[in-house]
This record gives C-alpha cells, sequence and structure tokens, in this order.
C-alpha cells in the first residue's frame, strides 16, 4: 500500500498556510485510489514531549554504561521510527517561528534522528535512503534573494541537513512566502507576489503529490 506520513505542526488551526498545502498533497495522494493511504500526525494539536534524556540520540548499544531511559520514552521514540520508515512518501508542514521551525517540530527530528538508528554512526545504517520527503515551508516575510533577509532562515536549512543529510532522504522544498501580506497592511503592496507565490506551492505540492504518489 502507497503510504504518506503526513504531518503538521502550525499552531494555527484556522487560517494556516502550510496546513492548506499539507492537506492539499493528502488529499491527492488519497485520490490516487483506495490504496493509497495516509498516516496523519498532528505535532501541534498531539504535542511530543521533550526529549527526557540525551541517551535516545543514539542506538540503545551506543549509550553510555549506565544510562537509563524510561521506557516509555523509548516505545514512543520506536513508534515514530516505526511511523516513518514504512511511509513511501512524507509531507511536513514546516511554518517558520522565529527564523527557524516551531519547537513541536523540532521535537519529532530529535526523536527520529537517531545515531546507529537511522543515521549512520558506527555502522552505515541508513533505512530512509532515498524515501522522499517534502517540507512545505509557509513564512510571513520574505527571504530570496535580494530581500534583504536572505541567509537568516534557518529552519529548512536544519530539515535539509537532518532528513536529507543524516537520514538520506529525498528532500524537496515548497515555500509560501508573504503569507502575512493579505492580513498585515502594511504588506499591501506585496499581497499580489504573495498570490503568485501561492499559486505557485499549490502548483508544486499538486505536481510532487502525483509523481510521488505514481512512483509509490
Ligand atoms: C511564533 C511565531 C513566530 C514567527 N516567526 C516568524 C519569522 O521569524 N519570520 C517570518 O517571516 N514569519 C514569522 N512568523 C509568521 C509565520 O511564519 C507565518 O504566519 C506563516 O504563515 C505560519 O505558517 P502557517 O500559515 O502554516 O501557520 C511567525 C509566526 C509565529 C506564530
Amino acid at each position: 500500500m502507497p503510504t504518506l506520513l503526513h504531518l503538521d505542526s502550525s499552531a494555527d488551526l484556522t487560517g494556516s498556510v502550510s496546513r492548506e498545502l499539507t492537506a492539499r498533497f493528502a488529499a491527492a495522494w488519497s485520490a490516487l485510489g483506495p490504496a493509497h493511504v495516509v498516516v496523519r500526525r498532528d505535532l501541534h494539536s498531539d504535542p511530543l514531549p521533550h526529549l527526557p534524556t540525551n541517551a535516545l540520540h543514539w542506538a540503545p548499544r551506543l549509550r553510555r554504561p549506565g544510562q537509563s531511559v524510561p521506557p516509555e520514552a523509548e516505545a514512543l521514540q520506536d513508534r515514530l521510527i516505526q511511523e516513518l520508515i514504512p511511509a513511501d512518501a512524507v509531507v511536513i508542514g514546516a511554518p517558520m517561528y522565529n527564523w527557524s521551525m516551531p519547537s513541536t517540530l523540532k521535537a519529532w527530528v530529535d526523536y527520529v534522528q537517531v545515531g546507529g538508528t537511522t543515521s549512520p554512526f558506527d555502522e552505515p545504517t541508513q533505512p530512509l535512503a532515498g524515501t522522499p520527503v517534502v517540507i512545505v515551508s509557509s513564512r510571513g516575510g520574505q527571504y530570496g534573494p535580494g530581500s534583504g533577509n536572505e541567509g537568516t532562515e534557518h529552519g529548512v536549512p536544519a530539515l535539509q541537513q537532518a532528513l536529507g543529510g543524516a537520514l538520506g532522504m529525498q528532500v524537496t522544498v515548497v515555500i509560501a512566502e508573504l503569507t502575512l501580506a493579505p492580513t498585515v497592511e502594511a504588506m499591501a503592496p506585496l499581497r499580489d507576489r504573495a498570490d503568485a507565490n501561492l499559486q505557485q506551492a499549490r502548483s508544486s505540492i499538486d505536481e510532487l503529490a502525483a509523481r510521488l504518489g505514481a512512483d509509490a
């Protein structure tokens, strides 16, 4: 069964751009046929606790002697990793919060990027190598070349490094910029650009869902 793991982390449950785009991806995936299934995790509505111990960052054989891990935390980590590994594709809503990602999404990354289990450490372990992941980055402002903010967006680079670099996943980033323009009066001159950007993001989502769903 071609399985999509659909993650959201926006704290906005009514007007979120990233939620709109990830839902669009999931709907397009499901529309490919009854065998195309979606596993959903809302990291905002059902937040993960912070890692209770650094030991969870490594496979059990790599932990310091005597380090103890609460069994429920170990079980949660196993559940998250076992939800991720079988996915044929992953779509992640990653709004820009304070030049980075929401802490709810960062907590998920901290559970699943595990040396010796999901990423290479003492052995070339990389069970997610090649799995496509689509990161949907929504930002209130603009961060491209010439915007004056270039290089200050730190959420997407961290996700690319953790998911693409460490886990070996095949990362595609879809960006929706200027999301505050429709509601912030001072950004009114940027509304056309914001609208064009959102339309472009929607088309990218449609194309990616159709292609990755057909390949799965
Ligand atoms: C806690 C918080 C921090 C934010 N920090 C930034 C920021 O650093 N840069 C920015 O351009 N927009 C920032 N915004 C605006 C959001 O990026 C923007 O509203 C975006 O659309 C949120 O994604 P969503 O629409 O999926 O909820 C912030 C919003 C919140 C709630």
